[in-house]
């Protein structure tokens, strides 16, 4: 009796314990959820932070603070030291002067952020206005939701244009028609809101993209969106011809110096396939050869003059929608399929599809970080971006071997800067950073012409003095290298 007693006591007196314990638990437990949830969590570290938006071991976070650091395997170029330490400053200096111009004229001229305020009484566009330079609209979708319950009184302001109303109105309950501000009084909602669907934007300015901002008051609220006003681009179409044959559709251009050995063997074989397709050939030769071919476009330049500016001559005479760029010592094949390339660049948004230059499939990503007022970090990394929709043999990319095909008039819109006289490939790409859309397809190929030293002594000779133009020395990469700290701006160029 007296054990069973003691045990219900300790029994009791277990219950107490575990029960002030699981108390002082749950409400620790407690307490401290309410604490963290009170506390608002840490900020990434910074390690966390640079991983968590990487894209080929690049922190693509836009945060104008680019760098470009030595990573294992990587040549990394810091441009600035590629002039003397006298000459930098002034260098920085005129870069900076031109670069402001140039910012003048192509930086977008809005890039404030528009925030949509809480509780605003009135519905209006956030986006999608846009009237053409010097023309009206109706501007869409403004109205108040409100009660009939005060005098309103509505002010509408502009900058780069005028406002008015498309309907017979008193002066007393709207002034400024015509002018930049507008001002509208009225006692009835339903009447103002008859007159906010018939209020016109005319644009008083010549640009081909600007953005004004209107601002609309309504007693303590303030609300503001954006018209956009742009001239359209005026169409250049190029006539395919009735049967969308590919002579009327692509000229294919080539560059040559020295080498005609080369290039006539080019020629016999782009014949095999393609017998009468135009073919613009720019010369810079010393003792220039009239070539023999009804379809074949030769042009003399000056000795030397150089590569780019080969290209850039070649590609100003092409008159089709299409040019196909190949080097002189290539050669045509079965699979040289002219055709798929063209169907490519007639079914997607790309501006270049490159191909397979003798089983190589050489292509790179172009990615250009943000950086301070020292300039962008590039960064040029091999492979591509993602496959092509619609063309599993294809991909997207940055930029292609010396066999591509191109639209003409976006190609001409970036050009072959004529600076680079000897080895050149990727500028064109770099140049054209931001306007040309790249692909390449793995199953349009071409061949290379053998390397090997020709048996006949003048195109030995030839190929010899050909060699030492086409040797990359050291004081053409470093003029490069400057190049790409002033023309284009950058601070860095990274290379994997
Ligand atoms: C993280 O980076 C920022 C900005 O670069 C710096 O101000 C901060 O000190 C860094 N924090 C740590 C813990 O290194
Ligand atoms: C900017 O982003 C980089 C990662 O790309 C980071 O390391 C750096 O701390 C950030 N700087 C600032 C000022 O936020
Ligand atoms: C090539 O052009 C010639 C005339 O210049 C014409 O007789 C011939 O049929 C054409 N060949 C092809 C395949 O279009
Ligand atoms: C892709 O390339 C292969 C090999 O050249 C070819 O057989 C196939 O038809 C191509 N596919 C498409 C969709 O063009």
């Amino acid at each position: 009796m007296w054990t069973t007693r003691n045990n219900i006591l300790k029994l009791l007196v277990k219950f107490v314990v575990v029960g002030f314990v699981s108390y002082f638990m749950v409400t620790w437990f407690f307490l401290r959820k309410r604490k963290t949830s009170a506390s608002l969590p840490a900020f990434h570290s910074n390690k966390t932070f640079d991983n968590l938006f990487l894209y080929d071991g690049i922190s693509l976070f836009q945060n104008k603070s680019c760098s470009c650091q030595n990573m294992r395997g990587m040549q990394v170029y810091h441009l600035h030291t590629y002039f003397s330490p006298d000459e930098v400053k002034f260098v920085r200096e005129r870069r900076k002067k031109e670069m402001s111009h140039f910012q003048s004229r192509h930086a977008p001229k809005f890039q404030k952020i528009l925030l949509a305020v809480p509780d605003s009484p009135l519905s209006y566009p956030i986006y999608g206005v846009e009237v053409m330079p010097l023309h009206t609209i109706l501007i869409p979708g403004l109205k108040i939701h409100r009660p009939d319950d005060e005098i309103y009184e509505m002010k509408l302001q502009v900058t780069l244009g005028t406002l008015n109303i498309l309907v017979a109105v008193s002066h007393n309950v709207v002034q400024g028609r015509g002018e930049k501000k507008l001002i509208i009084s009225s006692l009835k909602v339903a009447f103002l809101n008859y007159i906010l669907q018939h209020i016109t934007y005319t644009s008083s300015i010549y640009q081909n993209h600007a953005v004004d901002v209107v601002t609309v008051e309504l007693s303590s609220h303030k609300i503001q969106f954006p018209v956009v006003i742009r001239q359209p681009h005026i169409a250049k179409l190029y006539d395919p011809g009735e049967d969308k044959k590919i002579n009327s559709m692509v000229t294919i251009c080539t560059k040559t110096f020295l080498r005609y050995y080369k290039l006539l063997l080019l020629i016999e074989s782009i014949r095999r396939y393609y017998p009468n397709i135009t073919i613009i050939v720019a010369d810079d030769s010393k003792t220039p050869e009239k070539l023999q071919d009804p379809h074949v476009e030769q042009y003399f330049m000056p000795y030397g003059k150089g590569w780019f500016a080969g290209r850039n001559l070649a590609v100003s005479q092409v008159t089709t929608k299409y040019f196909l760029w190949v080097d002189d010592d290539f050669l045509f094949n079965e699979n040289t399929k002219i055709e798929k390339m063209v169907e490519v660049l007639e079914n997607t948004d790309l501006d270049v599809v490159g191909g397979v230059v003798a089983g190589h499939y050489f292509n790179f990503k172009l990615l250009l970080e943000e950086g301070d007022e020292e300039g962008h970090c590039l960064h040029w990394r091999s492979g591509f971006y993602y496959p092509l929709e619609g063309f599993p043999n294809c991909t997207v990319t940055g930029g292609v071997v010396n066999f591509f095909l191109a639209h003409t008039e976006k190609a001409r819109s970036v050009g072959f800067d004529p600076k680079h006289q000897r080895v050149a490939h990727s500028e064109f790409f770099i140049d054209g950073l931001g306007t040309l859309l790249v692909g390449q397809c793995n199953d349009v190929k071409v061949d290379h012409q053998k390397k090997k030293i020709s048996s006949d002594p003048k195109n030995a000779e030839m190929q010899k003095i050909y060699s030492t133009f086409r040797t990359e020395r050291q004081n053409n990469i470093y003029y490069k290298l400057g190049l790409l700290y002033f023309k284009n701006h950058l601070k860095c160029f990274t290379r994997k």
